[in-house]
Order: C-alpha cells, then structure tokens, then sequence
C-alpha cells in the first residue's frame, strides 16, 4: 500500500516538474533576454558603447549590429558555442552557412588557407565593401560557421560602428542578416527588434542602412569564379575585375551552388504579387489584380505621382534608392491594412538586379502584365 502510494505521489511529481519545465523552457525561449537598443553614432561610434558590444562578443553572446547593408547578427567566429546561438536566435536552417566579417585584410588572410591573388584584387576594389568573398576556410574560424563547408563566405563591412566593433572584440564577427528566417531582412534597428526582441541582449543602433540589399557573394573556389548572390556591389562592377565571372540565370535553382539559394527568403505576410513587363498605373487593372488575390490592393512602386486613384507605398526615385528603401517597404506593407501589395519590377541591371533577385524570392505571386 505504501508502495502504492508512494509511486502515485512520485509521479504525480514527475508530471508536475514535466510540465513545469516544458513550460518555463518554452517561455524563457522566446524571451530569454532584456533586449537593449542603444543608439550609437553611425561615423564616430562611441568608444564606451563598442566597448560594451564587445564584451559581450566576447562573453559568446550574439548582438544586432549595423552594416553598410542590412543589420547584422554578430557572434564570435572563431567560437562555436556563440555561432550556434545565432542559429537557435533566427531560427536559420542549420545548413545555411553565415559570413565572417573582418577589420583587416591580415584577419582576412588568418581566416583562410590560402588568399588568391584575385582576392587581393578584388579586396582592394571592393573592400570595406558589400563584397563577400568565399575561400577555402581556416582552423581559425569556427567549423560551425561553414556548417560542413571547407569554406568559409568572408567580407569586410563598410561601417565604422561594424569595424570598431570586430576590431574591439579581438575576433572576427559571423554574422547573418539579423532578421527571423524567412522574414525580410533588417534595414533599421527596430526591424531587428520587432524579430529578435527577447532572443538577444543588446541592438546597436546606426539608423538605416545605406545600401539596403545584402552583400554580393561570389565563390573564388571555382575558376572560372561564380556568382553566388547579387547584391551591393553590381554584376556590372565585378565583371571589371572577373571578366569571366558566371552568373547562373536562376539563382534559386534546384541546385543550389550556396544553400542560402534553396530557402524561401524576405517574404512579408501580407500576399505580394509581383508584376514584371508592365505598369501598374492603371486603377482597373490593380483593382482586378486585388480581386484576383483577395482584397484591397496597395501599389509598391517609383512613381507615384500619377496615381491619384490608387494607394501607393513609394519605394523610391531611382535604383539606388528603390534598393536602399526594398526591405523597409516590405515591412510597411506588413504593417499598413492591405490585403495585397503589388509590387512594380523595375529593369534588372545595375542596383536592379539585386532588387528584382530579392523580389522574385520574396513575392508570392509573379504576373507579367500587358
Ligand atoms: O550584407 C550581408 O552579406 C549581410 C551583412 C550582415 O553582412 N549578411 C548576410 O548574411 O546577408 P546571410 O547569412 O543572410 O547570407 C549569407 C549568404 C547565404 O546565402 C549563404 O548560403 C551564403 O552567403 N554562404 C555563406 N557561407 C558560404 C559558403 N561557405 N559557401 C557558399 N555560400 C555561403
Ligand atoms: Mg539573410
């Protein structure tokens, strides 16, 4: 009868602890951290707050911090521990590799087996740049970053608040883009807060971000080398320097070259349609095209003037500035009442390709209008 008892009371306990910490895990998951945001000058960053952010690199903790091109989720790269939580942070596919950020062309050197001669090039050209450069990878960085890869993705930020950073910390930064997965990516801090609020202790923050688009990867692996993603540094610009450089026609291929190719990627909630070879200035056809797609229509495009009748989210008056502006318009779609935002393509060249490359993998829908 003791016995009994005993075991009724012992489970009961065991379901009581079961529950409680199933519970406790779940809420201390979602928000593990009291997220800082601390505003730090974009061009002379204050010495005292670079020196906080350090630290906590150091410790093995994962920040938000800005880049020249979107904000950065940043962990020492030589630590294993750390990349792993920039992983569980976003919630990142584990087989997506992250890139490493550098201060200097030396910490770029140690991160690597062997720095081409091309690199030193491009390195000249394009660095601090939104150029990312993927070379065979060193003991030095953390094997958790490549995920498998003999590789490792490498760039050096044009931002003095992301340079001070890695110089202070002592360590090269890997850092994703700081969004969640999946989400588009982050252009000002909030963005990153709205994502990672309770997942990271602390947000530097720079303002927006200049450039808006990530950086553009190519892998110096292959000869002749390959574009792996369009992005700050225009395909125009590179071919200066790599004649001969591939650019695959379909960058989210069934074979993915990088596996950042295979994810569906910047998706806002609100149903996007792209429309490519046409304008979208005419009230009937939006009107159709909300119908079509379940509701009330806004206009994401360059030129609003023209379109009195219609609601518009205005991306910008040229490439450049549709591209810095991309990812934030996204977010203000998700946050406006629409039901459908019908986002205007612009032509493919220079900045427009990195643009129309994030809106391909970002719409839900693509039409070509007449
Ligand atoms: O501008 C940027 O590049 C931003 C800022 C924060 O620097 N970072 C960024 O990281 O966009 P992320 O993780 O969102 O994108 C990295 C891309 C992915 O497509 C990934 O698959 C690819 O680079 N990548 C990373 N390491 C690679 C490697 N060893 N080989 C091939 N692709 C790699
Ligand atoms: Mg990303």
């Amino acid at each position: 009868m003791q016995e009994v008892v005993y075991n009724k009371f012992s489970k009961t306990i065991f379901f009581y602890c079961f529950f409680l910490e199933t519970y406790l895990t779940m809420a201390f998951e979602e928000k593990k951290y009291n997220t800082e945001i601390v505003k730090v000058d974009p061009l002379n960053p204050e010495k005292e707050i670079i020196k906080k952010a350090a630290k906590l690199i150091v410790l093995g903790e994962v920040i938000g911090f800005p880049t020249e091109t979107v904000y950065g989720l940043g962990a020492d790269a030589t630590n294993s521990h750390a990349i792993n939580k920039i992983f569980e942070a976003k919630n990142r596919p584990q087989d997506n590799p992250v890139i490493v950020h550098v201060h200097s062309i030396k910490e770029a050197e140690k991160s690597v087996t062997e720095f081409s001669e091309l690199a030193e090039r491009l390195a000249k050209a394009f660095w601090p740049g939104p150029l990312t450069m993927v070379l065979p990878r060193s003991d030095y960085i953390s094997p958790e970053v490549s995920k498998g890869l003999s590789t490792v993705a490498i760039r050096m930020p044009a931002h003095s608040v992301a340079l001070e950073l890695i110089k202070n910390s002592g360590v090269p930064i890997a850092a994703p883009s700081a969004n969640l997965s999946g989400k588009p990516s982050p252009t000002k801090a909030i963005h990153v807060f709205k994502d990672l609020q309770g997942r990271i202790p602390l947000i530097l923050d720079g303002g927006s971000t200049l450039v808006g688009v990530e950086s553009t990867v190519v892998s110096l692996i292959n000869n002749p080398p390959v574009l792996l993603r369009p992005g700050g540094v225009t395909i125009e610009d590179l071919k200066k320097f790599i004649p001969n450089l591939i650019v695959p026609e379909n960058f989210s291929s069934e074979k993915p070259l990088s596996p950042g190719q295979k994810y569906r990627h910047y998706s806002p909630e609100t149903k996007l349609v792209l429309v490519i070879n046409g304008s979208t200035a005419d009230p009937k056809k939006i009107d159709s095209i909300g119908r079509r797609f379940g509701g009330q229509p806004v206009v994401l495009c360059s030129n609003p003037d023209h379109r009195h009748d219609l609601h518009v989210i205005h991306l910008g008056n040229n490439p450049k500035e549709i591209q810095a502006n991309f990812f934030a318009s996204l977010r203000i779609l998700d946050d406006a009442s629409f039901d459908v935002g019908i986002l205007e393509g612009i032509e493919p060249v220079g900045p427009g390709f990195a643009v129309m490359n994030r809106a391909k993998k970002a719409a839900h829908k693509i039409i070509v209008l007449d």
